[in-house]
């Protein structure tokens, strides 16, 4: 299996605040990573470290190439989405609006409806609602139409921050099905998350962040039967 991301002694820094101190970790094609943590821990300025969207120190390499010197775009162009922690979907724009601009890097336009076609398949629950204003979803609705709406940029990797943060349980559920299913048809997922139990089911393996570093690596087994699992995370 070939590596897709690799970061290298990453650092975020806000003025005095050192969010994330010289992360290294990897993630191979295909792979489901989880980063797991508490709130504070830098799981979000990770993501921002690897889009662009957030300054840092050290190095991100996509499929071998240093991607670090890249702007938020270029990234984004090499294959990179990102869906965001708290969701921000349009909330005045249509789903269907709200899945078009997903795509609007890419220039295949019959490939577009296609997998816009694809991804309702896949979340029926948006088709019966692509002329209503995003902002009239409910939380896990919107949180689907996130996720549809990253995939819609064709993506290798994609970055899902906290997908599961305020849904209730049994919605939960279904949006990790969701992810599960992204990673069976292929795509690279970095998965964020406080919910470290749904998390652990679906990653093939697991980072745990504390204070900015990484506090264990390796797979869900091993973190089950250690002891940073009563310490660091709910589940
Ligand atoms: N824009 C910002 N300005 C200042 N401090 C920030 C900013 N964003 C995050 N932080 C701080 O950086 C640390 C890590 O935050 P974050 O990456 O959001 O953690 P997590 O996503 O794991 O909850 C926290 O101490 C947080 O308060
Ligand atoms: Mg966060």
């Amino acid at each position: 299996m070939g590596e897709m991301l690799r970061l290298e002694g990453l650092t975020v820094s806000y003025g005095p605040v050192s969010a994330v101190r010289g992360l290294d970790l990897t993630i191979g094609a295909g792979e489901l990573v989880a980063l797991l943590g508490p709130n504070g821990a830098g799981k979000s300025s990770t993501i921002g470290a690897i889009t662009g969207l957030v300054p840092a120190g050290g190095r991100v390499f996509l499929d071998g190439a240093d991607i670090s010197p890249l702007p938020t775009e270029a990234r984004i162009g090499r294959g990179i989405a990102v869906s965001p922690e708290g969701r921000h979907v349009f909330v005045n724009l249509s789903v269907a609006e709200n899945l078009r601009l997903g795509a609007a890097t890419r220039r295949d336009p019959a490939g577009v409806r296609g997998d816009i076609e694809r991804y309702l398949a896949m979340f029926p629950v948006l088709a019966e609602r692509m002329e209503q204003p995003a902002g009239t979803l409910s939380g896990g609705e919107q949180q689907m139409l996130a996720i549809a709406r990253a995939m819609m940029s064709k993506p290798r990797l994609l970055l899902l921050d906290e997908p599961s943060l305020g849904l209730a349980p049994m919605i939960v559920a279904r949006i990790f099905d969701l992810i599960g299913r992204l990673k069976e048809a292929g795509v690279t997922v970095l998965l964020v998350e406080q919910n470290a139990a749904q998390a652990m089911r679906f990653a093939d393996r697991v980072y745990v962040l504390a204070a900015g570093q990484v506090s264990f690596s390796g797979t869900p087994a091993e973190l089950s039967s250690s002891d940073l699992m009563a310490l660091y995370l709910r589940s």
